[in-house]
């Protein structure tokens, strides 16, 4: 008999759950104003909220934790990490920053100008917010086809080569770089393919532009590279990353995913100027260059996860798991973005509460009913997510209206699971008799998803 699947670890500490009744929830959540990032973490039994500095670090991180070289100036893990970078991502120059968007905020100081306009596959939402707090645009050229949920496709996060052709034709001197995102995390953790890169690296030497990748998932994205682009099954997953990383002249990184710790991010790159120039806001905003806002412990704790997070048998242990959330969900027939992502299952708001008005946010209305089912907290990627049109300040409604179920790394056993796709079964089963969202009573004027108060719309 073929033997089963199983992880590519053991647990050696656990952290228990909290469980609740749903009379608490309604109290709680209404409490929160409907918001989930407004709920305490001991109000949640399972939490999707995000895969975000959310996953377990391992025996080899702990273990480095302890040698950290707290210095201010010349620290050993500062060179350690440099060191694992170039590596492994083949960037000569880094700096550290605390988390991704502080790389964003620190690299786009230097490369983003007012008017200026950023294509790439579905920036993320700090990423957006960044460009246009900078008074500039970012221009989507994801394919459509990634718009279709239902539409099985093997890299459903590429850009779209003649989209980006285009902007670039038409907009290249207010052209800075192009950003990658890898995976594309909004339209659903799809991965991009080998090909596709080398047609966007392509494309921007044609206008001399530099390419960014946004690399939070990379290591996911390699995955599923090596699983489905012909030509790569016999690479190594760090073969793969070479490749990709080849194509760059920059990155900026969220650590808190695919390099599996709690907080962290970086910028890496090949340009000494731009190195000498980003240093330059990095010590106003992050710290001093060897620093940057990590402690010498968090640097070698995310040093060690590079090298974890970039090995065959961790990605297939999660992403199975992912794609193992998808086939329950599959059983009862809850339509998601097909296929399974890389970090995360994202549920198709849409087709589901389709009684629900989209002017009552119907993607959130999903989430609050999947918190009251079980006390599950997923994330809305939908229209609150969206914000306003920053000229028009109408609200922007997405094509895509999703309720993301993010699994933290090597977290949560595959009872956890069972228990998420059953609640949303029947969520699913009642769908037809939720017909009221929620409304808007206090909101942020940028990024309004973390502090937005709602209300029932009726009543
Ligand atoms: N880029 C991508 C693709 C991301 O998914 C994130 C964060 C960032 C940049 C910003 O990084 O959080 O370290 O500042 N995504 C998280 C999420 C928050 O839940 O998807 P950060």
């Amino acid at each position: 008999m073929e033997l089963p699947f199983a992880e590519s670890f053991r647990i050696k500490m656990v952290e228990p759950l909290h469980r609740s009744t749903r009379d608490k929830r309604e109290q709680w959540i209404k409490d929160a104003h409907y918001n989930l990032f407004n709920l305490r973490s001991e109000q949640v039994f399972i939490d999707l909220l995000t895969d975000s500095g959310t996953g377990a670090m391992s025996n080899r991180q702990w273990a480095a934790m302890m040698m950290g070289d707290e210095s201010y100036a010349g620290a050993s893990s500062y060179y350690n990490l440099k060191a694992i970078i170039k590596l492994i991502l083949g960037f000569d120059y880094f700096l550290p920053t605390h988390q991704g968007r502080a790389a964003e905020n620190v690299l786009f100081s230097v490369l983003i100008k007012e008017g200026d306009i950023i294509p790439g596959n579905s920036h993320f939402d700090t990423t957006k917010g960044h460009i246009e707090f900078r008074k500039a645009i970012a221009v989507d050229c994801t394919i459509d086809e990634a718009a279709d949920t239902q539409k099985e496709l093997p890299f459903k996060g590429n850009m779209c080569l003649n989209k980006l052709g285009k902007t670039l034709a038409e907009h290249h001197k207010k052209i800075p770089f192009v950003l990658v995102t890898l995976t594309n995390n909004t339209a659903g953790g799809q991965p991009v393919s080998l090909e596709c890169i080398r047609g966007i690296r392509a494309l921007a030497d044609e206008y001399k532009k530099p390419v960014i990748f946004d690399s939070a998932r990379f290591a996911e994205n390699a995955y599923f590279i090596k699983i489905r682009e012909h030509g790569y099954q016999h690479k190594t997953i760090k073969e793969i990353v070479k490749e990709m990383f080849s194509y760059a002249d920059g990155m900026t990184m969220s650590s808190k995913k695919d390099a599996i710790v709690n907080i962290g991010g970086f910028i890496a790159m090949r340009h000494k100027d731009w190195f000498d120039r980003a240093s330059v806001f990095n010590i106003l905003f992050e710290g001093f260059v060897t620093y940057g806002g990590m402690s010498g412990r968090d640097m070698n704790a995310l040093a060690v996860g590079l090298d974890e997070g970039t090995e065959f048998d961790y990605l297939e242990t999660r992403i199975k798991q992912v794609a193992y959330l998808g086939e329950q969900l599959d059983k009862y027939g809850v339509p998601y973005q097909r296929p399974a992502g890389g970090h995360a299952i994202f549920v198709d708001a849409k087709k589901i509460l389709s009684k629900v008005p989209r002017e009552e946010f119907l993607a959130q209305t999903l989430g609050i009913e999947l918190y009251l089912e079980a006390g599950i907290r997923g994330v809305e990627v939908g229209a609150i997510l969206a914000d306003r049109n920053p000229v028009t300040q109408e609200n922007r409604y997405p094509e895509l209206e999703f309720l993301r179920l993010a699994i933290p790394r090597r977290s949560y056993t595959n009872n956890h699971i069972d228990v998420v796709a059953a609640a949303l079964k029947n969520v699913y089963d009642r769908r037809n008799s939720i017909t009221n969202g929620y409304k808007i009573v206090k909101e942020a004027p940028i990024m309004r998803h973390f502090t937005v108060e709602l209300a029932p719309a009726s009543g």
